[in-house]
């Protein structure tokens, strides 16, 4: 049985300060042992959020990393330091990034295996365009960016894994896929795990669907058999938030 993961996206909201009173805001709201939860928050949220979230049930991510190990690569944070600082998970993917920062599938295979290296768990984003989905592509795609992004990741590791389905047309517009369609997409990636590795690799990682999730909609997203959890913008930044994680409640 996979235990549900709900993580927030916070994306680049929330300043320091403000990210503290939301975890005060979040905290009695967001209690359910059935489920992980974790907030991804923005790099320097991330010292007083691990502060500001000692003895919760909540575990903190980063959004992004880089995979060198140190050295001369200005901006950027290894995971070394999020580990250090007291990350447990890392987003790795979003499509965001690959959109604005032109990440692709080479460099977010480094990252992924630096990520894991380090002992952090990625929460692995992939998704379509609307324009592939019109153009039935939405499975070849998800599958190219899958084994490109696992590509040398030894099943051990991609058990503990998370994927998250993100279909990009869904991403901050208010327009869910349905729930057939994010089960759909969701078995499929399972499949595709299975294919490379193996049933019992493929029964236990995590995938979550991301893209418009709220109060309303979450509980029947999360009720499909091979939907673990989700990974929420918008709706993670405020008390619907809650909602969300405690969702069999
Ligand atoms: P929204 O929930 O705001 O659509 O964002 C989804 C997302 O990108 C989470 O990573």
């Amino acid at each position: 049985m996979r235990k549900k993961i709900i993580a927030g996206n916070w994306k680049m909201n929330m300043t320091p300060s403000q990210a503290v009173a939301l975890c005060a805001e979040l905290k009695d709201l967001v209690k359910n042992d059935d489920v992980d939860v974790v907030y991804c928050v923005p790099a320097i949220d991330i010292v007083p959020v691990v502060n500001a979230l000692k003895g919760t049930n909540v575990k903190v991510g980063a959004e992004n990393m880089y995979f060198e190990e140190k050295g001369a690569f200005t901006g950027e944070i290894s995971a070394a330091m999020l580990k250090d600082a007291g990350v447990e998970y890392v987003i790795i993917g979003h499509s965001e990034r690959r959109d604005y920062f032109k990440e692709d599938d080479a460099l977010l295979n480094k990252k992924v295996k630096k990520a894991i290296e380090a002992g952090l768990t990625p929460i692995l984003c992939c998704g379509e365009t609307l324009e592939q989905r019109e153009m039935g592509i939405t499975m070849d795609w998800i599958r190219m960016q899958i084994k490109s992004d696992l590509a040398g990741v030894a099943a051990a590791d991609v058990a503990k894994l998370v994927i998250a389905y993100e279909p990009i047309w869904a991403i901050g517009t208010g327009k869910t896929a349905t729930t057939a369609q994010a089960e759909e997409v969701c078995g499929g990636i399972r499949a595709c795990i299975e294919e490379i590795y193996d049933k019992a690799t493929a029964e236990a990682v995590r995938i979550q669907y991301g893209g418009s999730v709220n109060a309303a909609n979450a509980a029947e997203l999360f009720a499909e058999k091979d939907i673990d959890g989700g990974l929420v913008g918008g709706a993670s930044l405020k008390a619907d938030f809650g909602k969300i994680v405690c969702y069999n409640k």
